[in-house]
């Protein structure tokens, strides 16, 4: 017999996101049936952050990291184009690749010794002669690559999806605008070494975090008093000088406040820092109660070793797990996990109605890309377009039905 939820994950997704009366159905923050249909709807088919151009500089250096739950190689080739490519053997499957980062002439199978080069065509097979007879096409079993690889700006993104449309289009004005703030920086470059840790959370909590104020000066009480930054204070800024912009993307990116705090999700699982930090955030699902979040700090080449070092200091403090306030946060996120996942509460939604019909949308044409002008800083309006996106993205057959059938936020 299906399950509730696999029914509603069989029905449409639309229905489980009441954006106009911001409701919205617990189950998609812990359903298995709904989480594996994330994995095929939103990230095989979305242009996924995959490294800085800084950490692959020369020939033969490679960073291993995730698209969904797929392993993937990220290479600069003999050519200095970057292949992105499925880290598994063509054989049986094992991984080519074990090392997080490093620099390599090629990628070695542990198995049974496969051999493939830096853009991933199989160049060994150990017994070719004696076991396979010379039968076996090489050029046939090279690693698989993503479908698409681009860059803006250094940052380096792949689909699994031959028909996504180009990286631009995806990021639109306003995704390259929250990439443009990090690259502004000046020469930027990422400090070797990424802060990786995992909890016990849906991804999607983490993701509208990002750019939640309401729960700042509650859930990181502890810190800012050991910051020695009064609560009332925390509350003053972001809840009584209650005025902000909000950039709502298309396909689900969002930026909160601009000028200010830069707090920018590219749909689904990047989320860039430019205020204190100077940081980004990739979210790698791992079910649907659990994440791994590996955080990247940015440096301008330039700075003195000073400023690098703060940077580093401040990340270190605030983010991952030695983090005073990622510690805060993640904690909340595994028990909003839980509670998504009551079955006693299986017909109560969550809440999102902070905010709504605040504000007045601007189409953009003074900057480039729609905002929401005049609106409460602390809002849920981002969230609720976020998950409107997520929704979308959910019920889209295809990458050509979801260009048609998304939200414009020029027109909302
Ligand atoms: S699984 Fe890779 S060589 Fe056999
Ligand atoms: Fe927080």
């Amino acid at each position: 017999m299906a399950s509730a939820a696999t029914e509603r994950a069989s029905t449409t997704f639309r229905s489980s996101i009441d954006h106009e009366n911001g409701l919205v159905d617990r189950a998609i923050f812990s359903d298995q049936a709904i989480y594996k249909a994330e994995l095929e709807q939103i990230f095989s088919r979305a242009w996924l952050f995959m490294c800085h151009e800084s950490q692959i500089p020369n020939a033969g250096d490679f960073f291993q990291t995730y698209m969904g739950e797929e392993k993937v190689i990220v290479v600069r080739s003999r050519d200095r184009s970057v292949e992105v490519m499925l880290n598994a053997c063509r054989h049986r499957g094992a991984t080519v690749c074990r090392a997080h980062s490093g620099n390599t002439p090629n990628f070695i199978c542990a198995y049974h010794g496969w051999t493939y080069d830096l853009s991933g065509n199989l160049i060994g097979v150990p017994g070719m002669n004696e076991l396979y007879e010379r039968k076996l096409d090489r050029s046939e079993w090279g690693l698989k690559k993503a479908a698409k690889v681009s860059s803006y700006r250094g940052f380096i993104f792949a689909t699994l999806d031959e028909s996504a449309p180009s990286l631009e289009v995806f990021l639109g004005n306003a995704g390259r605008y929250m990439i443009d703030n990090l690259a502004n920086y000046g020469e930027i470059e990422v400090i070797p070494g990424i802060i990786r840790h995992r909890l016990r959370a849906n991804w999607k909590l983490a993701m509208e975090n990002d750019q939640d104020y309401y729960h700042v000066g509650i859930t990181h009480a502890s810190a800012l008093d050991a910051w020695g930054v009064a609560r009332t204070t925390v509350n003053k800024n972001y809840w009584d000088d209650n005025v902000g912009d909000l950039v709502l993307g298309e396909f689900g990116h969002v930026q909160d406040t601009i000028p200010g705090h830069f707090h920018a999700n590219i749909f689904p699982h990047m989320c860039i820092f430019t205020d204190l930090l100077q940081a980004v955030v990739v979210r790698h699902p791992k079910g649907p109660a659990e994440v791994e979040q590996w955080y990247f700090s940015f440096v301008d080449k330039n700075a003195s070793e000073v400023q690098k070092r703060e940077v580093i200091r401040r990340n270190i403090s605030r983010l991952g797990p030695t983090g005073m306030i990622e510690q805060d946060d993640g904690e909340n996120w595994e028990f909003c996990t839980e509670g998504a996942a009551s079955s006693a509460m299986r017909d109560v939604p969550f809440n999102y109605q902070m905010g709504i019909g605040k504000g007045e949308m601007d189409d953009g044409s003074a900057v480039g890309f729609p905002l929401l002008r005049g609106g409460p800083r602390t809002t849920e309006e981002y969230a609720r377009w976020q998950l409107r996106c997520w929704a979308e993205w959910m019920d889209a057959e295809s990458w050509p039905a979801l260009l048609e059938k998304h939200s414009n936020p020029a027109v909302i």
